[in-house]
């Protein structure tokens, strides 16, 4: 017998099989022989949301949830976020190493070549209710803007790829501001070249308001975009690489995987933490709130992880990171709320025996909303700061000769066949 096997015995009919094991895993369809008929389909494993399926290799992002350890390309975030700016870890993302100095620079000037969004999509924005959520806003906008590059649909063809990959990462925070300027009914104010990406971004939002474009809001805002820029085969990435498996363009691609990230549950929590906080108003409500999390009445927002089951090492980052802005803008008086919160959550049973603990969304909303950016804005922020990791997975998947259509398998539990009734009968 193989040391690097898995033995299997089919109690059912007694057989047994020898599965391969490959780098600690078996291959699911492997498990197809297992049968008690001949002309049966075969065993699958049953997974529902993927709690303990590898559905690809990647070598873009490593995370040890139980160790609380987050790593780009091998390079501690903590690091990263420290030393590095939003484009440059994008890069190290898209090439899995960081760039040499001519190699930023070559890099820094594509994506501001790629920065001109096409006329049509400022009345396409503006065609919006100012009042509409700009999430909504911005799925639309971006698989709008796939229709202006009608080349982008060539995804066989690397150079145009790569000038895709340098308009989405250079675009989706234009289509940001845009909506921003046009919801508050102000002038758009275009992208300026002279600027940083997050000093640009801000700009684009408050039109050189210094006090919002302070250096230190503007680094805040970098580390953030930073902390955000890939998380592995989160919901969304698994959207980007289901939806590119198909083979559509990148921009495609990328509005369903930011459709992915709206919900409350994947990047819409840091909107829904603000509004949780907002709600419980005062520190002596905390212990009636934190009830209702334990009767499951309602969610503790912006706790837990799928992967994480101790405290997220951006949410430790977020947290220092909050310190520098307040200083500047002053403290977020829902933040006594959200540390309070915090230390009561930790100490309880209830979060205690399921690993709960902050996520990179608990105190995010905070430093956003302190920096004056409205709160239905939050998972913008993500999504600009996740599109560069969302191009490195969608990279490593066209790249990947053993990646086909995503196709998942289903446990059908409905009806045998059976005939059709009139309507009279039924
Ligand atoms: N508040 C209260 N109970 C919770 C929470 C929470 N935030 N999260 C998990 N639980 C409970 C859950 O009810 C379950 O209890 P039981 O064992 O009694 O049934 C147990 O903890 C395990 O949770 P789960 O729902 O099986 O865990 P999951 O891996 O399916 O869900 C999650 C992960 C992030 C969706 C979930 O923790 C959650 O809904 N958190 C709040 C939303 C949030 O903050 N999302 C942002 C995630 S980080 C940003 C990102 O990358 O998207």
């Amino acid at each position: 017998m193989s040391k690097d096997s898995l033995s299997i015995k089919d109690n059912r009919t007694g057989k047994s099989y020898e599965i391969e094991i490959d780098d600690g895993n078996i291959k699911a369809k492997d498990l197809r022989q297992i049968k008690v008929n001949e002309d049966e389909f075969g065993m699958m494993c049953y997974d529902p949301s993927y709690e303990n399926t590898a559905a690809c290799k990647s070598s873009v992002t490593f995370i040890d949830g139980d160790n609380g350890i987050l790593r780009y390309r091998g390079y501690p975030i903590e690091q990263l976020a420290d030393k590095s700016s939003q484009l440059e870890v994008a890069k190290l993302l898209l090439d899995g190493e960081l760039p040499t100095s001519d190699e930023l620079d070559k890099w820094l000037s594509d994506i501001k070549e790629f920065n001109n969004v096409p006329d049509g999509i400022e009345n396409i924005i503006k065609s919006f209710p100012q009042d509409s959520h700009p999430m909504g806003v911005l799925i639309s906008s971006i698989a709008a803007l796939g229709t202006f590059y009608p080349n982008a649909k060539n995804i066989t063809d690397e150079e145009e790829n790569y000038k895709n990959i340098c308009r989405l990462i250079a675009q989706v925070p234009i289509l940001a501001a845009y909506f921003y300027r046009h919801s508050k009914g102000l002038n758009i104010v275009p992208p300026d070249d002279s600027m940083s990406y997050s000093e640009n971004f801000l700009n684009m939002l408050f039109d050189g308001d210094e006090k919002k474009m302070n250096p230190a809001l503007v680094d805040a805002m970098d580390t953030l975009l930073i902390l955000h820029a890939d998380h592995e085969q989160n919901c969304s990435a698994s959207v980007m690489r289901n939806t590119g498996s198909s083979e559509p363009d990148p921009f495609s691609s990328v509005a369903s995987a930011t459709a992915a990230l709206y919900g409350p549950l994947h990047g819409g929590a840091n909107e829904a933490v603000l509004e949780m906080l907002s709600d419980i108003d005062s520190v002596d409500n905390i212990p009636s709130f934190l009830d209702k999390v334990q009767k499951k009445e309602v969610k503790l927002m912006g706790f837990g992880h799928r992967v994480y089951k101790s405290y997220d090492p951006r949410a430790k980052f977020i947290k220092k990171a909050a310190d520098n802005v307040f200083e500047i803008t002053g403290t977020n008086p829902l933040l006594d709320i959200a540390l309070k919160l915090e230390s009561i959550a930790l100490s309880e049973d209830y979060f205690i025996q399921r690993n709960l603990y902050p996520n990179v969304d608990f105190y995010s909303g905070l430093i956003y909303e302190s920096m004056g950016i409205p709160t239905p804005m939050f998972t913008v922020l993500f999504t600009i700061g996740r599109t560069p990791g969302w191009l490195a997975q969608w990279n490593e998947l066209l790249n990947d000769k053993e990646q086909k259509i995503a196709r998942p398998r289903q446990v059908y539990t409905g009806y045998d066949s059976r005939d059709y009734k009139d309507i009279s009968d039924r």
